[in-house]
């Protein structure tokens, strides 16, 4: 029988670390391949917004809720609120490799933007579902080190203590919608998230996609070759969509939640890593 709650005996640890400080990052400080450095910057390029709106979304809904949960909101705040912090570095040091992340960060405004301007419910169901994304990105990242093995060791590091903490989180913004919909029946709170789930998908993919194609231009890569490369990456070889597309479609079976999947597991083998990982400059 599935679990359908955060465990008991989950603890949320925000972890206060930096990274890359005062290190300059080679420009293609992925594998010195401009195709994968191009998604892994998009995706960065997103979070500071991204992170701050889910936090203040979440945080409208804060009232009322039950103790453990007010405690885990608390916790998820100042996890993403570090994340942010993290990501602006990084984001910096792309930006230092000769990058501009403009047309990325005005895209997402945009985005949440239209967001904002519905009620506030709205910006809590979009936040739950892109917190289920980010939370199976992070399992994959943690369950296939290969993903980043190649990559500069210090935003390596950086991306798995991001991981790390995604994971640990990932039921928060899910409580708190159950929470503040709790008046609902299960019908009408399953159509409101799958509408939102499928409308919110198709906008990551989009975003993401124009972001990476964006900064495969500022390399001189354009056109067919372009989008080839890219596809290829994300959906083929290592295929990171292809293979969080089963995690993603458990979000639409009844009875689900992000907890019915423990994978604390990762996280401890993580931590040992990052425990030997190079200490920031
Ligand atoms: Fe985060
Ligand atoms: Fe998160």
């Amino acid at each position: 029988m599935a679990r359908q709650r955060t465990p008991e005996d989950l603890t949320i640890t925000p972890r206060d670390r930096r990274f890359g400080r005062g290190a300059r990052q080679e420009r293609w400080w992925m594998d010195g391949n401009p195709v994968a450095t191009a998604f892994y910057n998009a995706l960065s390029a997103t979070f500071p917004k991204g992170e701050a709106f889910f936090v203040e979304s979440v945080r409208r809904f804060r009232d009322g809720t039950p103790p453990k949960l007010d405690a885990e909101i608390k916790a998820f705040v100042t996890q993403e609120v570090m994340h942010s912090r993290e990501h602006v570095q990084f984001n910096k040091r792309a930006i230092e490799a000769g990058y501009d992340l403009t047309p990325l960060e005005d895209r997402v405004e945009w985005r949440l933007s239209i967001t904002r301007a519905k009620p506030p419910i709205v910006s809590l169901a979009a936040t739950m579902c892109l917190e289920h994304f980010t939370a199976i990105l992070a399992h994959q990242l943690l369950k296939n080190p290969r993903h980043l093995d190649a990559a500069d060791p210090e935003s390596a590091a950086m991306w798995r203590w991001h991981a790390i903490e995604e994971i640990e989180h990932k039921g928060v913004a899910y409580d708190t919608w159950l929470h503040a919909t709790r008046a609902l029946s299960r019908r009408k709170r399953w159509k409101i998230k799958t509408k939102v789930m499928l409308f919110v998908t198709r906008n990551f993919i989009v975003d993401r996609s124009i972001g990476t194609l964006t900064l495969l231009r500022q390399d001189g890569i354009i056109g067919p070759k372009a989008w080839a490369r890219m596809l290829w990456f994300t959906w083929v070889r290592p295929g990171m969509l292809r293979k969080i597309f089963g995690a993603w479609l458990a979000f639409f079976l009844p009875g689900f939640h992000p907890w019915n999947h423990d994978d604390r597991a990762l996280i401890e083998v993580a931590e040992r890593r990052l425990a030997t990982a190079p200490l920031p400059a």
